[in-house]
């Protein structure tokens, strides 16, 4: 693929919560985390999932991180953890994340939703909506310099787009000051291993952009 793209496609509805300053430190963050965090674990916004949740699943990670991972909810595991990615989608995310030469305690990881679905159905629009504020502030109190986007429904929910995943691949787009990558989730993968390749790409376009060429290294999970 070419040189890397940046669409602005940041949505002028939804004007997100205000950025820390940058020079914030990592307390600040964490501290700002921590309050809507406890908004979150109070939530009862979405009658079924607040009935039906063990846990709320808010987000993990380094506060002053540079990359945030965007998934789409919690499925059982991360329900009965309370944390995300922890299932089987997560240890492949784990692999991957090596693959691309990070460590996970560089990224910050949280979801669209913060309860899980019943049986792990696709989150409704209404959902999404009524998740959206603990998203934004997440985004504001850390302020990544990268999204990476797993799946339809995280692209989709924060760039504010109906585009199928498929065409939001191999691309960047701004939200706010972050640079947004979008590629199929995990969990996709499990069940569609040949999509494996097309991640693999999405990973070394989306490194190299920060510097790192992945080119020759090893393939993630396969
Ligand atoms: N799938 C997600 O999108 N998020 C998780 O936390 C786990 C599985």
């Amino acid at each position: 693929m070419g040189t890397p793209s940046v669409s602005d496609t940041s949505s002028a509805r939804r004007p997100a919560a205000v950025p820390l300053p940058l020079n914030a430190s990592p307390d600040e963050r964490s501290s700002t985390l921590k309050i809507l965090q406890e908004s979150v674990s109070g939530c009862v916004r979405c009658t079924e999932l607040a009935s039906t949740r063990k846990n709320t699943v808010f987000g993990v990670g380094n506060p002053a991180a540079k990359i945030l991972f965007l998934g789409e909810a919690p499925g059982a595991d991360e329900d009965e953890q309370g944390e995300p990615f922890v299932g089987r989608a997560g240890q492949l995310l784990n692999d991957i994340i090596t693959a691309c030469q990070l460590k996970r305690e560089e990224i910050y990881i949280c979801n669209v939703l913060k309860c899980r679905p019943p049986g792990n159905r696709t989150p409704l629009e209404s959902e999404c909506t009524n998740c959206r504020e603990f998203l934004d502030g997440q985004l504001a109190a850390i302020d990544p310099e990268f999204i990476v986007c797993w799946g339809t429904t995280a692209a989709q929910n924060l760039l504010q787009t109906k585009q199928p995943i498929g065409k939001l691949r191999q691309q960047f787009f701004r939200h706010g000051r972050a640079r947004v990558l979008c590629t199929y989730h995990p969990s996709y993968l499990l069940r569609n291993p040949p999509a494996k390749k097309d991640v693999w790409e999405d990973m070394k376009f989306w490194r190299l952009e920060m510097g790192i060429d992945l080119g020759n290294a090893r393939k993630s999970g396969s």
